[in-house]
């Protein structure tokens, strides 16, 4: 067997920058192996409009080293206010590459979300006619549904009843967590595409809370049952069309994930290709890592493949256990065993 893998360089269509110090320090760690990223919206406050897009935008980019090259396909946050409009007008422009929905209070920065669809139908309806992807954060809010069960309900009570209204939608389920998410999002035809982040393909639940709480193994949507995270690298590794990686690396400082109520997201930037490699060649399907890192998310969205490449071979790599930024550290993904891929030329 062959100790080196050269892919198509890869995207990532689900990373949290931030702002700041902060960007300028987690900025480098995608671009380095990354050739873009969908960028969340959920600053504070959010990116809602086409002109604050824009200077994000523009902020990334000076924040990006000297050498580095990398392409941000930034993305509006949808509020019961957002205007199809502006929506239009940016997509139109090339600036922007999707809307996040985030159900009112469903994660961190969610507030402006969106509690009444009948308030964001117009929009829907544009995006939906101009072929603007809706990138959703599946799950529910209501304090009654288990934390556990909040994806299963979402799709049940808001996503399909969604796309049944509006078809011609085309919606990307983020960071899916469950069997019943792989299952809806295999069915759903060409519109629907998901994305899987690194982390759920590694833990599950317990590693979260057996022997002690792990505040960084805590993200939204929370890890699931065993079966669940199988059923994710099943559809991750499977080359399907419909999956495609989305990191959510979330990168939070120390001090805000290890406290009484620490913050949600694991930060998988660094060494997220690494993680891959080794899962892909666990599960016996090192060929497909180039269709789920660099070739569905593309196609997906209507976008060229990467021209450039990206190397892996087989040796442990080194990367630092934390990031240094100007708000503190931020902690890098630890699966709990040795890797044994290293990215070796990007
Ligand atoms: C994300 C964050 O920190 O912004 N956290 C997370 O656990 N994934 C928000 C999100 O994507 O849900
Ligand atoms: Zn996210």
């Amino acid at each position: 067997m062959s100790d080196t893998l050269t892919i198509i360089r890869p995207d990532d269509w689900h990373l949290h920058l931030r702002d700041g110090a902060m960007l300028r320090a987690v900025l480098p760690e995608t671009a380095r192996h990354f050739a873009r990223a969908i960028i969340m919206p959920n600053l504070v406050p959010p990116v809602v409009t086409g002109a604050q897009a824009a200077a994000y935008r523009e902020r990334i980019m000076a924040a990006l080293p000297e050498g580095m090259s990398f392409e941000p396909l930034m993305t509006l946050y949808l509020t019961e206010d957002t205007d199809p409009e502006d929506v239009a007008a940016a997509h139109a422009s090339g600036l922007v590459k999707a809307v996040k929905l985030y159900p009112a209070g469903a994660t961190t920065n969610s507030a402006s979300g969106v509690s009444d669809f009948t308030k964001v139908r117009a929009v829907l309806e544009k995006m939906a006619e101009i072929g603007l992807p809706l990138c959703v954060h599946g799950e529910v809010t209501r304090a009654d549904v288990d934390i556990f069960d909040r994806e299963a309900v979402f799709i049940d009570t808001v996503l399909d009843p969604l796309r049944r209204t509006t078809p011609e939608l085309r919606v990307v389920m983020e960071h899916i967590t469950t069997s019943h998410g792989v299952d809806y999002a295999r069915a759903g035809g060409e519109t629907l595409g998901a994305t899987i982040t690194t982390h759920h393909l590694i833990i599950n639940r317990n590693h979260i809370l057996v022997g002690g709480i792990k505040p960084h193994y805590y993200c939204l949507p929370v890890a699931k049952r065993e079966e669940h995270r199988l059923a994710l690298r099943a559809a991750a590794t499977s080359g399907e069309a419909t999956f495609f990686l989305g990191t959510d690396s979330a990168p939070h400082t120390d001090s805000n994930k290890e406290q009484a109520c620490g913050c949600a997201g694991c930060f998988t930037a660094t060494n997220t290709m690494s993680l891959l490699a080794q899962v892909f060649e666990e599960d016996g399907a090192l060929p497909n890592l180039e269709a789920f890192t660099s070739k569905n998310g593309p196609a997906f969205y209507g976008l060229p493949q990467n021209t450039g490449t990206l190397t892996l071979r087989k040796a442990p790599p080194s990367y630092p256990k934390k990031i240094l930024t100007g708000e503190g550290e931020v902690t890098v993904f630890d699966p709990g065993y040795p890797l044994t891929w290293e990215v070796a030329s990007a």
